[in-house]
C-alpha cells in the first residue's frame, strides 16, 4: 500500500493457467467480468472523466436489501490477484448472498496500470494516494479524482463495509490493513486476517512500509488511501488486504476470492 520503496513503473505479469491468459489481459478480464455481472444481475455503470479514464461500477438492483458492502480491486497494476480473485468470487459465491446484501464492486480501478502490469497508471500517478488531506501533500490520481467526484454514491454503497484488495510484490507473507471506529481490531479485522492466513504465513511483527504490523494487522493507520478515506467518508469499517506477490499466482487469486467471501459472510452473520 505504501510506495516509498516501490517501483511504480516496473512491469509484473504472470501466466494464469486456470484462466488461460496472462494476468494483464484486459480484454479477457473485461469479457469475463461482463458475463459474470450479467449472470449475477448486477447493474453495470461506467464512471468516466473527460480525459478518457474509465472505472466500471457494478451494483445490486434497487430491490435488494441488506448490508451495503463495497469491494474494490486493481488500484495497483502489478497486483492482479485482486481483480482476478473478484471474478472468482463472482463465479463461486452463494446465490443467496446477492439477494441478502447490497453488493457493489469496483473490479478494476487502474485499467492502464493493469494492462501494463505496472503499479502506477499511464500518467505515472499512484491511484491509491491523495484521497484525504495529508501532510505529505499527496494528490489524487486521475482515478482518484473520479472516485472523489462520486463520494456521495460510494458512501452509500460502502456504508456497512469496504474491502480493497491489494498485493505486495515485495513480500512472501500476507497481511491486512484494517480500519474500524474502535481502539482495537474487532471481528471484522480478525476475520479477514485469518482468511489470508489460511493461504499464506502472516508477516512477522515489526514494520511494513513504515507502518507497525502486529499479528498480521496494520490497524487504523490513517494514510491518504482509498480505504482510509472511505472510513472518514462514513463507512462502518474498511480494509486493504495484501497477498504476497512473491508467492505463486494461483493461491493469491484463491486467497483474494476467499477474503471477499469472508468479508460478505461476516456482514451477513448476526452478532
Ligand atoms: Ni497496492
Amino acid at each position: 500500500m505504501s510506495e516509498m520503496i516501490r517501483d511504480g513503473e516496473q512491469s509484473h505479469v504472470w501466466p494464469l493457467p486456470d484462466e488461460g491468459c496472462a494476468s494483464n489481459d484486459l480484454v479477457a478480464f473485461t469479457q469475463r467480468l461482463d458475463a459474470l455481472a450479467a449472470r449475477r444481475g448486477l447493474l453495470h455503470t461506467t464512471l468516466a472523466d473527460t480525459s478518457g479514464v474509465q472505472i466500471s461500477l457494478l451494483q445490486s438492483g434497487p430491490m435488494v436489501q441488506g448490508p451495503a458492502l463495497l469491494i474494490a480491486a486493481g488500484f495497483h497494476g502489478e497486483e492482479p490477484a485482486g481483480p482476478w480473485g473478484l471474478l472468482r468470487f463472482l463465479d463461486t459465491a452463494p446465490d443467496d448472498w446477492f439477494a441478502r446484501a447490497r453488493l457493489s464492486f469496483l473490479p478494476l480501478v487502474n485499467r492502464t496500470g493493469f494492462a501494463a502490469g505496472r503499479r502506477f497508471n499511464a500518467w505515472g500517478e499512484n491511484p491509491n494516494r491523495g484521497f484525504t488531506a495529508n501532510p505529505r501533500g499527496e494528490t489524487p490520481s486521475r482515478e482518484g479524482q473520479l472516485l472523489l467526484a462520486h463520494a456521495a454514491r460510494l458512501q452509500q454503497l460502502g456504508r456497512d463495509g469496504v474491502l480493497s484488495c491489494h498485493e505486495d510484490v515485495l513480500q512472501q507473507h500476507g497481511y491486512v490493513y484494517s480500519f474500524e471506529h474502535a481502539a482495537q481490531p474487532g471481528p471484522f479485522s480478525l476475520t479477514l486476517r485469518d482468511s489470508n492466513a489460511r493461504f499464506f504465513t502472516l508477516l512477522a511483527d515489526g514494520e511494513v512500509d513504515g507502518c507497525p504490523v502486529q499479528d498480521g494487522l496494520v490497524f487504523n493507520h490513517r494514510d491518504s488511501s482509498f480505504e482510509a478515506w472511505m472510513l472518514q467518508n462514513g463507512a462502518a469499517r474498511t480494509a486493504c488486504t495484501e497477498t504476497p506477490g512473491l508467492q505463486p499466482i494461483a493461491p493469491r487469486i484463491a486467497a483474494n476470492a476467499a477474503m471477499m467471501a469472508a468479508f460478505v459472510e461476516h456482514a451477513l452473520t448476526p452478532v
